[in-house]
């Protein structure tokens, strides 16, 4: 474990996974993000952990973006390499888990397109939330040009990017950006219910589910439709299925175990 990211299991196969820079408004930085790396390596391979929630440390912020002090003296050569060689933003979406974004605060830039790569977005009515770079005379090199037009559309894509403007969580609950913005009192309750009722459900059902519907973005609807038979059909090989259905018809609760 690394102090710039505190890695926890809680009860009911849930990890949390918390940035911890809070002086610097948990702007991601080199360090940051090699060990979100690292930690989303190890959750993938441990069984006990079913879902990941994503946040910040503190109250203020969730991730600031990336480190702007880094930007200083990068050089477009090397800043591509690093964006390719390590594109942690891709790595959370197909991590083969669901992961949640609690959006406890500032969610900007790097941290927007961050979120955007997690299956789902909570945020607290108190957070602020965009895409900045324009102010820096940059525009997105995470996925904001990308993700965001596709949650949001195209014109608030354009205006979020264009004009640099945060909007509160509500807004972002408004136009798509986020499923749910919550008093910020609420906000650990209301994420720790949505991360149980998913870790509650079959492991190997909701890689599936993740797959299937990530994968609409780049297939065109017959294939995606084929893609979706496909995991279906192969769901009925798992004890989960048989699970799930001997419950129902035993009407009991159903314990998955992954397999
Ligand atoms: N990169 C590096 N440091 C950052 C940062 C970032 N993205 N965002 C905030 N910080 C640092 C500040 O430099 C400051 O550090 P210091 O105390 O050593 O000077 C500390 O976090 C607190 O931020 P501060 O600006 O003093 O807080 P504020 O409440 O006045 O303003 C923001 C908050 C979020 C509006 C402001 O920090 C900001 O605009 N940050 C940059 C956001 C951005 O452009 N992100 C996209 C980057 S591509």
């Amino acid at each position: 474990m690394s102090d710039v990211l505190l890695v926890e299991k809680l009860d009911g196969h849930i990890a949390k996974l918390t940035v911890n820079r809070p002086e610097k408004l948990n702007a991601l930085n080199g360090a940051v993000r090699c060990a979100i790396f690292g930690a989303l390596d190890r959750l993938a391979a441990d069984d006990e952990v079913r879902v990941v929630i994503i946040t910040g440390a503190g109250d203020r912020s969730f991730i600031a973006g990336a480190d702007i002090s880094e930007f200083k003296d990068a050089r477009p050569v090397e800043q591509y390499r690093s964006m390719t060689r390590g594109d942690m933003y891709s790595a959370i979406e197909s991590f083969p888990k669901p992961v949640i974004a609690m959006i406890n605060g500032f969610c900007l830039g790097g941290g927007c397109e961050l979120a955007m790569s997690c299956d789902m977005r909570v945020a607290s009515t108190s957070a602020r939330i965009g895409q900045p770079e324009i102010n820096l005379g940059l525009i997105p090199g995470a996925g904001g040009t990308q993700r965001l037009p596709r949650l949001v559309g195209e014109g608030w894509a354009m205006r979020l990017v264009m004009s640099g403007e945060l909007i509160p969580g509500e807004k972002a609950e408004q136009i798509g950006l986020v499923e749910a913005a919550v008093a910020p009192e609420e906000l650990e309750g209301h994420v720790m219910e949505l991360a149980s009722n998913i870790a509650s459900r079959s492991p190997v059902a909701l890689q599936a589910a993740k797959e299937s519907i990530l994968a609409a973005r780049r297939m065109p609807l017959d294939e995606g439709l084929k893609f979706e038979r496909s995991w279906f059909s192969l769901l009925f090989s798992t004890d989960d299925m048989a699970e799930g259905v001997g419950a129902f018809l035993e009407k009991r609760k159903p314990e998955f175990r992954g397999s």
